[in-house]
Parts: C-alpha cells; structure tokens; sequence
C-alpha cells in the first residue's frame, strides 16, 4: 500500500526506541489486511509536546513504552479504568479529538495465560512488583485468580498487594512455590545478556505448575528451561508482547488482528536481535 494523504498514521513512543519490534509486528498485520496504515517508531524525551504532536498531525493512536508509561497520562483527555487502577498507560488512542489511555499489557499477559490455563479461584504467585507485575496482578484480580507477590524489595510487594487487594510475601518464600497453580516471573531476572539467572532454582519447581517468564530475550529463558525439563506447562513471554500489540491492533484500526501474521513476524525479529 503506498503512502498517501489518506494513510492513517499509527506510532510508538518511548526512550530508547531502536529495540522495538512493535513496528515491524505493526506493520506485518496492516499488509497482511491491506489496511491503509502506516506504524513508525519515535524517540521522544518531551512526553508532553509528543502528544501534542500526536493531536496536531491527527495520528490514530500510539503505543507507549518506557519510560513514558506513567508520565504520559497527564496529557491526555480520558484514562479507562484499567489503565487508572494499574497506574500506567501503554496505549493512547485518538477517537475524534480525544486522546484515551489504555492499558493492553494486562490484556496481553492474561490471554497468554488463558491459553494454557483457567485462572478463576487458581492460587497464582507472581514475582515482581514493578510495572509489568502491576499491569499482570490487575489482570488476575479480574479474572477472579487469588495471587501473592513475591519481591525483593517487601514494601514495594506490600503496597502493590495492598492496591490490588492480594497477599505478598518475601522472595525467599518462593521455596514454597509447589503450593501455587500458577507462577509468573515479572521481573527483568533471565534477560539477555544474564541469561544464566533465574528467579526460581529449578528444584523448586513441580509438574503441576503452569508457568510464564515475562522475559522474551532470548526466547526461552533459564526458569523456561528448568520448568519444561520438570514438565510444566509453559507460557512464553513472546505471547504478553504479542497480545497485547494485538489489543492495540484492533483498537487503532477497529479489524480483528491477524495474529498468525503478527506472531511470524514478531518471532523473526526476535531471532534477529540473537545474532
Ligand atoms: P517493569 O516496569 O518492566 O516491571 P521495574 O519497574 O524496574 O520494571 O520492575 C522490575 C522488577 O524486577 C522489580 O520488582 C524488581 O524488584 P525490586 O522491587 O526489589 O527492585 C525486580 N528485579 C529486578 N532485578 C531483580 C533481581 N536481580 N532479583 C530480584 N528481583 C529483581
């Protein structure tokens, strides 16, 4: 599709931007559906004249990543209740005029569960009380999960627990992991390039478990190791990446997104930041 006065214009903001993949995943679902859109990347330091820009030049919506998650929800017209709860906004949309902040990561992270799992009255231990482990327990609350936040740092688990109306406990009790249904790693622990680390010892771990590893970089990560060797069912962090672009997906463009498109293409770009 060539680029015209009539193309709709799509981006994402963060600092740094050159890593993101949300572009080319973007870009593989609008071809696919010879939708007349385009999705750029933008590095952007002044959150607030960005989305002034984005109200000027009329871009149908943008999604928003670090460090601009919180920040950015000061400049805009409405935030929905996910997104308000959660604290963080990780996609702006423009309906006519009006900029609304949405949140999609939870989306993201609970239909990568419910792939693999029910979560109603599932006993669910997620680690991590920053961001993503902020968007992933609102999202559990939801689907009626009972969920315990393990974090190193026990004030920042205690007032996360204390928002979303759940237990936390300190890090070390994650010994105790083979109680739980469910177990989620929301923290940074396993990416590239400490790859050798995991947030759990793979003694730890049970067959019962379902568990995902939020980390995508690289693929499969130490914890996804030692849980497929101790038989668990596993839920790739990939999966939260392309959920919750395809929630994004459909509220800019208003068509059901082409997953099977978007996950080829985002997998390739992961194969391509290995080498
Ligand atoms: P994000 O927004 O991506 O979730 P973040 O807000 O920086 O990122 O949160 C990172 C999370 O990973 C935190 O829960 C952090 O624990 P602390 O609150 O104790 O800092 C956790 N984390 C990062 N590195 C860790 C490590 N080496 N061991 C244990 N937890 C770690």
């Amino acid at each position: 599709m060539s680029i015209s006065a009539k193309t709709k214009i799509c981006c994402v903001i963060g600092n740094p931007i050159k890593h993101s993949m949300s572009p080319s995943i973007h870009n593989a679902g609008y071809k696919a559906l010879e939708l007349n859109f385009v999705y750029v990347p933008f590095c952007v330091e002044n959150i607030k004249e960005a989305i002034l820009g984005i109200r000027g030049l009329g871009i149908v919506g943008t999604s928003v990543t670090v460090p601009h998650k919180t920040t950015v929800m000061q400049y805009l017209d409405i935030i929905d209740e996910t997104a308000k709860k959660i604290g963080a906004v990780n996609t702006v949309y423009n309906d006519n005029g009006k900029l609304i902040g949405s949140n999609t990561d939870y989306i993201g992270a609970i239909r990568a569960l419910e792939e693999k799992t029910s979560l109603a009255n599932k006993k669910v231990a997620v680690i991590g009380a920053g961001g993503a482990a902020r968007a992933i327990v609102f999202g559990l609350k939801q689907k009626g999960a009972t969920t315990t936040i393990f974090n190193r740092n026990k004030d920042a688990a205690k007032k996360l627990a204390r928002d979303a109306e759940c237990l936390y406990e300190s890090l070390e009790q994650i010994k105790k992991i083979k109680t739980f249904d469910i177990v989620v790693n929301a923290t940074s622990v396993g990416m590239l390039p400490n790859v050798n680390d995991s947030i759990i010892a793979k003694e730890y771990l049970s067959k019962h478990l379902v568990v995902m590893d939020i980390v995508y970089n690289p693929k499969e990560t130490k914890l996804i190791k030692g849980a497929k060797e101790t038989g668990c069912e596993l839920v790739f962090g990939y999966k939260m990446l392309l959920y919750q672009a395809v929630g994004q997906f459909e509220l800019f463009t208003k068509h059901k997104a082409p997953v099977a498109t978007m996950e080829k293409s985002l997998l390739e770009q992961l194969e391509k930041n290995y080498e």
